[in-house]
Formats: C-alpha cells, structure tokens, sequence
C-alpha cells in the first residue's frame, strides 16, 4: 500500500506538470459533457467541479492516489470505532452520535441515546416554561459558555438556525477569556430568566472556567440563592465529576465521550444549547442530514464521492500548484461563521508536519482556510482573489432560496455567487479590456495605459456546493461533507487528524507568563527577552 502511494505521487506529479498549460475556459468549450460528468448530488448538496484545473486523466490520477491510500478502508475503520486517533489511542466516533456505524452495532449507542434524552429533557422542559429561574419566572436567555470544540459548533449553527429560534428565548455565546466577552454580552440579560451551560470536555480550559466562575459570580451578586444556582447552570463535560465539583448540580452536568473530539463534538451533548434554542426536533434533523451524508461517504464509490473529490481537489492545489490558502465563501449571512467554524476543523486536524508514525511528512500539509459571507467579501479582498499573484481556490457554499422575506433581493446575492465563480475563470483578456474601455469612449492613450490594469488572469479554480434552502438537515449534511473531506485529506497525507499537540506549548509558557505577572520570580527567569520586556511594561502599568 505505501508504495502503491508512492507511485500515486509520483504520477501525479508528472501529471500537473503535463497540465501547465490547461486552460479551463477552453476545456469547458471543447467537452460540453464536463460539467454533466464533474457534477455530484449527495445528501440534499449538489456540488458542481468542473471549474478545476483537471481532465479526466488527472481525476483518474488523484483517485489512484485515493485507492492507494486505502481512503473506503480507514474511513470504514474510523466508523467502526477504530483507534484512528494513535497518539492519544482513541476513537474518532463523532459519526455513531448520528448513527452512523459502519455496519456495526456500537456499544456506544446506548450511552448516547440515555445522553439524548436527559437532553431532550432539559430543553423541553426550559422551552415550555416548565423550568424556571430563583425567582419563578421562565429562561428568556442562553448563555454559552465554551471555546473552540465546544463554542464554535453551536455558535455557528445558532447563526445558521436563526429562524427557528423561537421569540422570548434568546441564544447567546461567550468564548474568550477576555471579560469584555462575557461583559458585553451579560449587560443585556436579566439574571433571574438566564440559563448558562458550561461546556468544556476536559473541563480545565482556562478560558471556560474563568468565564463560568464569573457567570456563577453574576448570578450571586444579583440575588440568586447559592441553593437556586441549579435553576442557572448546566454543564457538558467528559469529566463529569469536574464539573459537578466546580457547583453544577449533577443532573444538570451531561456527560460526553473520550471518542468524540472538540472540534467534532457539535453533534454530542455539546449541541445542549442547540437543542434548547432551535428545539430537539431541529437538533435531531441536524444528525439526520449529516447521517445522509457518512451513509454517501461510506458507500459512495471513490469517483462518485463528495468528500473524497473535495479532498483530492485540495490536496492538488495543496501539493501540485502551490496554494498556500484555501477561500470558503457561503454566499448566505446566515453561514458568516462557517469559515470560522471550518478553520478549527481543518487546522486543528490537519496542520500537523509529523506523519501517523511520527515521521516528518515528505509534503505540506493543511494550509490556511479562511473566507467571509459574499457579497461581503466582493467588496474587500476579492480584487486579490481575481488579480492577485497567487492562485487560491475557492468553495462557493450557495443556498438558492432564503428564509428572508425580499426573495427579489436575494436574487442578486445568488447572482453574485454564480458570477463569482464564473468571473474567476473567465478572467480578461488584454484584448478584451481594450475593447470594454475603447467602447466607453476611452481615446485609443487612455486604453492603452489602463487596459493592463483591467486585465484578470482567469483559469481561477473554485467549486460550487449548491443546496436548495438552509436547514437543518442541508446543514448537518454540509458538515459531515466537510468532516470527511478533512479525514480524507488526512488519510491522503497519512497523518492523525485527531490530536492537537501544537495547542499546549503555547498554554504553557501562557501559564509561565501569567506566574511572573503574579511575581513569581522563577517563572520571570522562564521568560525570553521579549516577553520579559513586555510583562515590565505591563506591571509598570499596574503601579502607576
Ligand atoms: O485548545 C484546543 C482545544 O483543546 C480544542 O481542541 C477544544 O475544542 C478546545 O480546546 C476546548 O476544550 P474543552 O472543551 O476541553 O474546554
């Protein structure tokens, strides 16, 4: 198997330097059944890749890469419950809390639906008004208290939701250790109607407790008997006893899983607040469209696969031509944090430089994902993106219909999203430009000085992952595609997408710095120059 890799590698090689000069306008007008053949429907997305600079013996060249790394074989094995994670010698079996098992009866089935329905239970009860405040009344508002893994999930499908979001129950999410966070966010509520869940799966993230620790503190201060506090907090946690230590009330703390990772847990207890705010019916058709979609990336053969070609498509641009980032642009407001949500997903999973044995990896790995919601984005860094000097492939997320009320309006952000894609491979010629500016009436000096300027390089690549209309089930399926196009890339790279090591070193020294600032001499003497120059700074601040 790692040789046959090899040789997928080597082939591949020989294939982009065979396509140096293609041309993906010219593809497009020479083969009018491409885009029928580069085209995918799974799980309610459709995704359209034909704007790649790829032919068929390329394609059949990335999929040997894909046999040869046996991708079916590790992704059964990670649905099966194998301990994909090595380093750490666990599972990653975010799939089984959908169901998704690999044809397998889990064991992990049982404690997930006991879990499910202890949450079912807290939301329905909190959504009814059953479950009221110190004071009697009902909880108006939700207060997240979480980061990465246990933040940017709910936070971001809180956004996505929002029009399930019943009026008089309000979601809100604090994540960073900076009070204002927590600050700005409590101005508005009322103590007595606020419901918090502490949601950290070690429970010992500084930030989280920091932030839970004045959230408990706020409640008190307002009146809240120290014996009402149950009515105000809930905790998830894989540390259970954590947690109920820190004050939850135990039947408020749900547990969740060693087997499940941060940044693949939405789809655990960590969707509590989901759960409460959008309802258990919305929650559960979230798993069920991301269920749809393991169900397509198990089964579907590596050609007909979504994930699997997304995956293939990025370590192409990764690996062959040099592209160092990566655009998501969801042309919907309401997926504004999609690319926020996707960076911890992929960077924290695949920005790794060791391969699964700890051998330095003979390539690059995970580049930088970033992205804004179009039209947004036209507006600032898109002149980069059409005339820039590097080549940076781009995902087009695009619901055709909206939840928003001016569907005649919307029409032109939809519009814009498919021109987008078109203009980045169209490009301008030179001849062209000088034809736009000598038809505004431009004298034939001025033409010749700006046309340069106007011209867009074009050959650009970008997908398009089309859906009819955001909800919860196109949502779940949009993340499990990709999750997976990220445990593939993984398996392509032969690296483990589970640990996260490169998180702690800066923790650490973070721990160090915070010591000195407290006086500490020994950890003033841990500090390089720098750090040390700045921490004088910052106590001389605090003497003055
Ligand atoms: O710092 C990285 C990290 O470990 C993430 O992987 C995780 O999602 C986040 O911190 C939060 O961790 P916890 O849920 O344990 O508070």
């Amino acid at each position: 198997m790692e040789s046959a890799a090899a040789t997928a590698w080597l082939d591949l090689a020989r294939e982009r330097e065979r396509l140096e000069t293609f041309d993906m306008r010219s593809a497009a007008a020479t083969d009018p059944g491409r885009i029928a053949r580069y085209r995918l429907e799974a799980a309610g997305l459709s995704l359209d890749y034909s704007r790649n600079r790829l032919d068929d013996a390329a394609l059949a060249a990335l999929l040997a890469l894909a046999t040869a790394s046996d991708t079916q074989g590790r992704l059964r094995a990670q649905f099966g419950g194998a301990h994909v994670n090595l380093t750490e010698g666990r599972a990653a079996l975010h799939t089984a809390l959908r169901g998704s098992d690999a044809g397998q009866a889990l064991p992990q089935s049982a404690d997930v639906r006991a879990m499910r329905e202890r949450m079912a239970g807290i939301a329905g009860r909190i959504r009814s008004g059953e479950w009221v405040g110190w004071r009697g009344g009902r909880i108006r508002a939700v207060v997240n208290i979480g980061i990465g893994g246990s933040h940017l999930g709910p936070c971001f499908v809180a956004d996505a939701l929002a029009h399930l979001q019943p009026a008089g129950l309000s979601l809100h999410f604090v994540s960073n250790v900076d009070p204002r966070d927590l600050e700005d966010t409590l101005r508005a509520l009322d103590p007595a109607s606020t419901f918090f869940v502490i949601a950290s799966k070690t429970f010992g993230t500084l930030e989280t407790l920091q932030n839970a620790t004045a959230a408990r503190e706020w409640l008190l201060a307002a009146g809240c008997p120290p014996d009402a506090l149950s009515r105000h907090l809930a905790g998830v946690s894989a540390n259970v006893p954590r947690a109920v230590d820190f004050g939850i009330a135990a039947d408020n703390v749900l547990p969740m899983w060693d087997w499940v990772g941060g940044r693949y847990s939405l789809w655990s207890s960590i969707g509590l607040p989901l759960a409460i705010g959008l309802g258990m019916d919305a929650f559960e058709a979230l798993l069920s469209g991301a269920h749809r979609m393991d169900t397509h990336a198990l089964e579907a053969p590596l050609h007909a696969n979504m994930p699997v070609l997304l995956a293939l498509l990025s370590v192409w641009y990764r690996n062959f031509w040099d592209a160092a980032t990566h655009a998501v642009l969801p042309y919907d407001q309401r997926l504004a944090r999609l690319p926020e949500f996707l960076q911890q997903l992929v960077m924290e999973s695949n920005g790794k430089s060791v391969d699964r044995q700890g051998l330095p990896l003979p390539r690059h790995s995970s580049g930088v994902l970033w992205g804004t919601a179009g039209t947004n984005g036209q507006h600032s860094f898109h002149q980069m993106l059409h005339q820039g000097s590097s080549m940076v492939p781009v995902d087009f997320v695009l619901p055709l219909e909206t939840h928003a009320s001016r569907r005649a309006q919307h029409a032109y952000l939809v519009a814009n999203g498919i021109a987008q894609a078109q203009a980045l491979m169209q490009g301008r010629t030179l001849e062209d430009a000088r034809a736009e500016l000598a038809a505004r009436g431009m004298s034939a000096v001025e033409t010749e000085r700006l046309a340069p300027h106007l011209v867009m390089p074009g050959n650009r690549p970008s997908n398009t992952i089309s859906m009819h209309r955001l909800d919860p089930a196109t949502l779940g399926a949009l993340l499990a595609l990709y999750e997976h196009r990220t445990a593939v890339e993984g398996i392509l790279w032969n690296l483990n997408s589970f640990d996260q090591f490169g998180v702690e070193l800066g923790k650490q020294i973070g721990e160090t710095v915070h010591r000195a600032m407290c006086g500490d001499a020994a950890s003033v003497g841990a500090l390089d120059a720098a750090a040390a120059a700045l921490v004088g700074q910052w106590a001389a601040i605090q003497r003055s």
